[in-house]
């Protein structure tokens, strides 16, 4: 999705600017700008390609300066174009670029032309760069404090001026925006990480900031324009990662880093306690008499699956929300309930303002299972898990997936433990369980030439169907989105047993049928509903563990897992899942790491 780098220095900014947006590019994004203040002039590069090409060009322009501003853009408000590309200028006085939706931008936009400013652009943005402009009496601290009043919707903006060739002003609202604090330098961000080897040193900005950068110093001013001091972090963000190794893609990658990663979430956990959801959880997780996840997505299925987990270990009612829905619906909320958001990045605009909205209706004891530390998510909840998957750079989500699954399987057994379901002999045997994950995850891997033989089959056709039972229905409802997202091959997830309420229609010869079959307490039923599938022609590629009789045969297509894995099995059904889709899109041709019109880390409503 849409990145900011913004910085004012006494050297040449540039390379800063462009490693900045490099370092975001794995978000999505389909063009790229920047622009730079020297010698009294702004001077903007922009390009519909990629980071690599906008450097080439600023290269070629032989450009330099010691102020300046830069952008990703996911389009939201006209296509993805050269003149769409932020940054926006304003009658060559004013540049701005800005992450987010600004809802009001029609009444703006009237407003702006009829004061004689032209528009060049389809965006919302433009509007912006305009605004800031007609503010503009001599400084751009006060024209954009004055400009945000004006704004209804989200943003994250960096701002410079012809006229103060030192200074940039950034603001947020809905959007994330950093400060990192250098020597003698300043820079904005929209993720620290387009910071990393800049400086570690980074103040997070808040809902209603207005902050101005110089070489020699900040200032910033809440939402009410007093001026305030912002904490300065240190913050060790580490790289995007992401050397690709041997790997093709970095999907597969972070597929075959499964193993690790789930280690890693694990690494140090030898007992089950609310401590290892922070300081507050162990007054707050008591408390608890019901739990609502919150979440996107991947994000969400795994809550799915921690639905079940909670309800059968701890006995404690449970209940997902998708974050985007349950935001604008009436609901009735309990102020005894655990909310928790899962997210692999943390700032997923829906989710937070899930979260947000569910701490507005007094349900104030919140945790979030994130992948990123230092993400909005992880800073707004009152206690959190933070998965070890390392940075996940392939949109179609992955290794955060099964390591949310771990997360959420040990706040299931916490709290089953805090309710007295859960004895130490058990905790133990779960934890053993957990810890021959790796293991069995790499079990799960070795699976892949099998998975490219079906992968190869699946390239040719249009649609497919998923089907799963229980715990495993969320792991259909994955694989399906999985295989949609980068093969672009339209699938369905369905609880098997719904199969003759409407789906079974579908089904022909040309429609292949994934069904996730492990060895658990549904397996005859499941068994019934693939029999339906086979009556009508319907070809089956069945996902089964080593100890079931399901076998191989006409129009039927069986991978075996290891043994069954009991509750944790979802972990493991995934991992071909992943495969399926991964090898399917390769087959197709298709930008697995960058699927067309998705972004990694949805940030705008
Ligand atoms: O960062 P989050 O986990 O909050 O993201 C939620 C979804 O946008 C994300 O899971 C999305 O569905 C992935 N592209 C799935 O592969």
């Amino acid at each position: 999705m849409c990145g900011i780098v913004g910085a004012a220095a006494p050297r040449n900014i540039l390379p800063v600017l462009v490693e900045g947006l490099r370092r975001l590019e794995y978000r999505g994004y389909d063009s790229c700008g920047v622009a730079t203040l020297e010698n009294g002039t702004l001077a903007r590069v922009r390009s519909v390609a990629r980071v690599a090409d906008l450097a080439a060009q600023i290269d070629a322009a032989g450009l330099a300066a010691g102020t300046g501003i830069a952008h990703t853009r996911w389009a939201t408000h006209g296509a993805p174009a050269t003149r769409n590309a932020h940054p926006m200028f304003s009658r060559d006085e004013i540049a701005l670029v800005h992450n987010g939706i600004i809802e009001n931008h029609h009444e703006l936009r009237a407003e702006l032309s009829a004061a004689g400013y032209a528009f060049d652009s389809q965006t919302d943005t433009e509007v912006i760069a305009h605004l800031v402009h007609s503010l503009y009496a001599g400084s751009l601290f006060a024209a954009v404090q004055a400009a945000v009043r004006r704004l209804v919707g989200a943003y994250a903006i960096a701002v410079v001026a012809r006229a103060e060739p030192q200074v940039v002003v950034g603001a947020r609202a809905g959007s994330p925006l950093v400060l990192g604090v250098g020597e003698g330098e300043n820079f904005l961000a929209s993720d620290a990480l387009a910071l990393a080897g800049t400086t570690d040193r980074i103040v997070y900005l808040e809902e209603g900031d207005v902050a101005e950068i110089r070489r020699d110093g900040h200032r910033i001013v809440d939402a009410a324009g007093r001026a305030v001091q912002r904490a300065v972090h240190t913050v060790q963000v580490g790289d995007t990662g992401a050397e690709l190794g041997p790997y093709r893609h970095y999907m597969q990658k972070e597929i075959f880093e499964q193993p690790r990663a789930v280690a890693d979430t694990l690494e140090g956990i030898d007992a089950v306690t609310p401590e290892l959801f922070g300081a507050e959880a162990a007054a707050l997780l008591p408390a608890a008499n019901r739990v609502l996840l919150l979440a996107c997505g991947t994000s969400s299925y795994a809550a799915m699956v921690a639905r079940q987990w909670i309800e059968s270990l701890a006995g404690l009612p449970a209940q997902v929300e998708i974050a985007s829905e349950y935001r604008y619906r009436d609901s009735v909320p309990a102020p005894d309930t655990l909310v928790v958001v899962v997210s692999q990045s943390g700032e997923t605009a829906d989710t937070l303002a899930a979260l947000r909205h569910a701490r507005g209706l007094g349900m104030s004891a919140s945790l979030a299972v994130c992948n990123v530390g230092s993400s909005a998510m992880m800073r707004e909840t009152r206690m959190r898990f933070l998965t070890h998957a390392g940075v996940e750079v392939g949109v179609a989500s992955t290794k955060a997936f099964t390591t949310q699954l771990v997360g959420l399987y040990l706040l299931a057994l916490t709290l089953a433990r805090l309710r007295g379901r859960l004895d130490a002999a058990g905790e133990a045997e779960h934890l053993r369980r957990l810890r021959h994950l790796p293991v069995a995850l790499a079990a799960a891997l070795a699976l892949e030439p099998q998975i490219i033989a079906w992968a190869e089959r699946f390239a040719g056709r249009q649609h497919a169907l998923f089907l799963g039972r229980g715990l495993h229905y969320p792991i259909a409802l994955e694989g399906a989105l999985k295989l949609k997202e980068i093969s672009y091959i339209h699938a369905e997830a369905y609880p098997a047993g719904e199969l003759k309420h409407g789906p079974l229609a579908l089904v022909t010869a040309e429609m292949p049928v994934v069904t996730v079959a492990p060895n658990d307490a549904l397996l005859e039923k499941l068994r019934s509903n693939m029999e339906e599938v086979r009556a009508r022609g319907g070809e089956l590629y069945v996902l089964t563990d080593a100890d079931t009789r399901i076998a191989s045969g006409e129009g039927v297509h069986v991978i075996r897992l290891p043994e069954h894995y009991g509750a944790l099995s979802p972990v493991l059904h995934t991992v071909p899942l992943q495969l399926l889709a991964y090898h399917t899109a390769l087959a197709r041709g298709n930008d697995v790491d960058k699927p067309r019109n998705l972004a990694k880390s949805v940030t705008v409503e």
